[in-house]
């Protein structure tokens, strides 16, 4: 069976633009593949986190993609800093990774030119680590957003580059794999996706008054004054939210008032605010249910980490010998 890793950064709460573009697909892969599906704390350190914001970052993070249905039957959920064998592999693969190289990459620069005060080696080698983190499992298939494509790339050079000085194919290079169906989720004011970083973002923990206030804040225009027109950006966006959240019984009830010109935005902003309450609140119950559960939390980090580690100190068995640990 084909072998998936990917790393979540514990930053944060999921949202919806989290859950339809990368959750949705670790749900799916969970059933085909043999996964891997880590909390990257280890890469959080780069912004130096307050101890007590570490560990309940993770928490959180873990508590939230378990209530998504992330299967811990299925697939090795566990937390990086737990799997050691991949700080080994992460100083191996730094002695052939070049500085200019590393300089290169463009979310160094772009860190770097943000926080000119900050700009570590952790930063530095940040796809060192996470060349690490892949292909410690000889991973072939890495479910990461657009974003992360320098870093895979990194990734299978770091690869390559092993199996050239070594005169091995004990490491696959990783493909990056977003499956085509695979939809971006737009904010509420107008901008073009939903992020935290957007400020536009609605979570799955939030509260049912919290998002009936967002949605209801969301922009509009003044409505359509000519029948059958195109939609403008703004309400695009509402009515793609509704695609995602709604009955197509619904979508097509306010799709015919948009054409007929007779919408009121109110309405329909009413509606959508129900139906993604209707989405998220399950969720959200379990989020509660299980963060308030630390021994469950607990236990599925340590069996987590024991599959991760097998599978871990397997290849670094072969690593130290290829590289002449006798
Ligand atoms: P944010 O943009 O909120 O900072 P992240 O960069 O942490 O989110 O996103 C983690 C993953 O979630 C990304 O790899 C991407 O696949 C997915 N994602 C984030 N926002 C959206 C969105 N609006 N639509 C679809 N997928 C998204
Ligand atoms: N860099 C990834 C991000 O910012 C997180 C990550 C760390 C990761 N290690 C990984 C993703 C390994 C995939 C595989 O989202």
């Amino acid at each position: 069976m084909e072998i998936v890793v990917s790393g979540i950064r514990p930053t944060g709460n999921l949202h919806l633009g989290n859950y339809f573009g990368a959750v949705k697909n670790f749900l799916q892969m969970q059933n085909e593949y043999n996964c891997f599906f880590f909390i990257a704390d280890w890469h959080s350190l780069t912004t130096h986190p307050k101890p007590n914001d570490l560990s309940a970052n993770v928490s959180k993070i873990m508590a939230e993609y378990l209530a998504c249905g992330l299967d811990p039957d299925k697939a090795a959920i566990y937390v990086q800093s737990d799997v050691k064998e991949i700080l080994e592999l992460y100083l191996y693969l730094n002695m052939n990774a070049y500085l200019g190289e590393l300089q290169r990459v463009t979310s160094f620069k772009d860190k770097a030119r943000k926080q000119p005060d900050n700009v570590n080696a952790g930063l530095l080698t940040y796809p060192t680590l996470m060349a690490a983190d892949i292909i410690i499992h000889k991973a072939q298939k890495v479910p990461v957003g657009r974003d992360q494509e320098q870093n895979m790339e990194i990734t299978r050079r770091f690869a390559r580059r092993f199996n050239m000085i070594y005169e091995t194919d004990l490491f696959p290079e990783p493909e990056s794999y977003t499956p085509a169906e695979s939809v971006k989720v737009p904010g509420l004011d107008g901008s073009g996706k939903m992020g935290k970083s957007e400020g536009n973002a609605i979570y799955l923990i939030d509260d049912p008054e919290t998002i009936r206030k967002k949605v209801m804040k969301a922009v509009t225009d003044s409505g359509p004054t000519q029948q059958n027109s195109e939609k403008p950006e703004v309400i695009e966006n509402l009515f793609t939210l509704l695609k995602i959240v709604s009955s197509a019984d619904t979508y097509e009830f306010f799709n015919e008032k948009y054409n007929s010109c007779a919408i009121r935005y109110g309405d329909l902003k009413k509606q959508l605010a129900e139906d993604i309450i209707n989405f998220t609140e399950p969720i959200r119950d379990r989020i509660l249910g299980i963060a308030s559960d630390k021994e469950y939390m607990q236990r599925v980090a340590n069996e987590g980490a024991e599959k991760a580690r097998e599978s871990a100190s397997a290849t670094m068995k072969e690593v130290r010998k290829l590289i002449g640990f006798k």
